[in-house]
């Protein structure tokens, strides 16, 4: 992959026409390598946060070889791609066609399942097969995170006790996860999902193999301080101890966001600008899904071709290229005040449900990846001082506030 030192000495060189990821694979393994030192059980990468070639790739060279996958395609990406890697098929609802294809084509044995009808799907689809491990999702609270995913999937109550009865009947092995929402700010949310989930193995009264904390693990997006990682383990570890599951039972992790997100910056070109309004070419439809969505707020650097920006700012709003009204990112943003057509905007932490969530609405979400050594994306792998340091050398905030 061609490397640049910095977006700026990319946007020099290339003049790129369409929008850019400036990767760095480094920051990935770092992440994956932490993880898997300090997880006291197996990490599996949640493929969705970013499939991209070149981050998978950095997992795997970190020593990563358990994936969360959602879908056919990829379990088809990862499996072509690495021969030894260990898959889990944690979408809970999956159709029975690509069941067949996981278990028989692909030696896919773990899957997932909130309910008693995709029990009877797996079963059926993998002719009763009696190697799998079967995964209960339970809903749990998701009040520590600041993008909640409940209600639509997980199985509570006396629906998830029976859930469990009627899947140790059938399971080698039975494991029970949960998600408590992405970018969670609270430790203390994984020990309310844990105590949930052995209250109703409790109830359930069955042997359970594994237990699987899942993904929510957080970022450093500015202005949110999450407390540091290893005080996550450390809960999790603990409570872990105490639950009512085999005395040997495994303990997995399926973190997609924190692996990934200070991996990648977008670099948007300005095709226009007008009455306060900046135009790009990219927004919600493309790369920037995340900053348009999530209202937390990223570092964005402004790079010009020619030279320095104006030091004074004024208040913009940022539209995307396609021809929908909501192809806008949520609030105003301080932008140069002479900001202008051919300047570019690096917008730093898209490494995290960023190029996975693009789409090629109105033949937009072509995306060049290039991998570049500075980043204005802050990390929770390294040190505050040299976090400081970087900051006070490199970056200029432009933060977003309400319109
Ligand atoms: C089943 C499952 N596991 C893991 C993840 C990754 O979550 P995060 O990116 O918050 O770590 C997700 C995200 O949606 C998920 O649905």
């Amino acid at each position: 992959m061609i490397t640049f030192q910095t977006p700026l000495d990319l946007v020099r060189v290339l003049h790129p026409e369409s929008p850019v990821a400036c990767v760095r694979p480094e920051r990935v393994s770092t992440a994956a390598a932490w993880f898997q030192n300090h997880f006291p059980g197996d990490v599996l990468y949640a493929v969705k946060a970013n499939p991209s070639p070149w981050a998978l790739d950095a997992m795997y060279e970190a020593g990563m070889r358990w994936f969360d996958v959602a879908s056919l395609e990829e379990i088809e990406l990862v499996a072509n791609r690495f021969d030894d890697a260990v898959l889990a098929y944690m979408h809970p609802i999956k159709s029975r066609n690509s069941i067949e294809r996981a278990y028989f084509d692909y030696g896919v044995r773990i899957f997932v399942l909130d309910c008693e009808a995709e029990l009877q799907k797996i079963l059926e689809a993998t002719d009763f097969a009696k190697d799998l491990t079967l995964v209960v999702r339970m809903a749990v609270s998701n009040d520590g995170a600041s993008m909640p995913l409940s209600g639509k999937f997980g199985c509570f109550g006396d629906d998830a006790a029976h859930l469990l009865q009627a899947a140790r009947s059938y399971a080698d092995e039975l494991g029970v996860s949960f998600h408590v929402g992405s970018q969670c700010m609270d430790p203390g949310a994984y020990r309310i999902a844990m105590d949930t989930v052995s209250n109703t193995i409790v109830q359930a009264a069955v042997t359970v193999d594994i237990v699987d904390v899942g993904g929510g693990f957080p970022a450093l997006y500015p202005g949110m301080q999450p407390p540091e990682l290893q005080s996550y383990i450390d809960v999790i570890n603990q409570v872990f101890e105490e639950m009512p599951v085999l005395f040997n039972a495994d303990l997995w992790c399926e973190p997609g966001r924190a692996l990934v997100a200070d991996s990648t910056s977008i670099v948007a070109k300005v095709e226009l600008v007008r009455d306060g309004r900046v135009y790009l070419n990219d927004g919600a439809y493309g790369n920037l899904f995340d900053a348009a969505h999530c209202k937390w707020p990223f570092p964005m650097e402004v790079h010009r071709v020619s030279g320095k920006t104006s030091i004074h700012s004024k208040p913009f709003t940022i539209y995307g290229p396609t021809c929908d009204s909501i192809d806008v990112l949520d609030g105003v943003f301080d932008l140069p005040a002479d900001i202008q057509e051919g300047d570019y905007i690096e917008f730093g932490m898209m490494g995290a449900y960023g190029t996975a969530m693009s789409t090629r609405f109105n033949g937009f979400g072509d995306t060049k990846t290039y991998r570049v050594r500075n980043s204005i994306s802050q990390t929770m792998y390294e040190t505050q001082a040299e976090e400081q340091r970087r900051y006070e050398n490199n970056v200029i905030f432009l933060p977003r506030r309400e319109a």
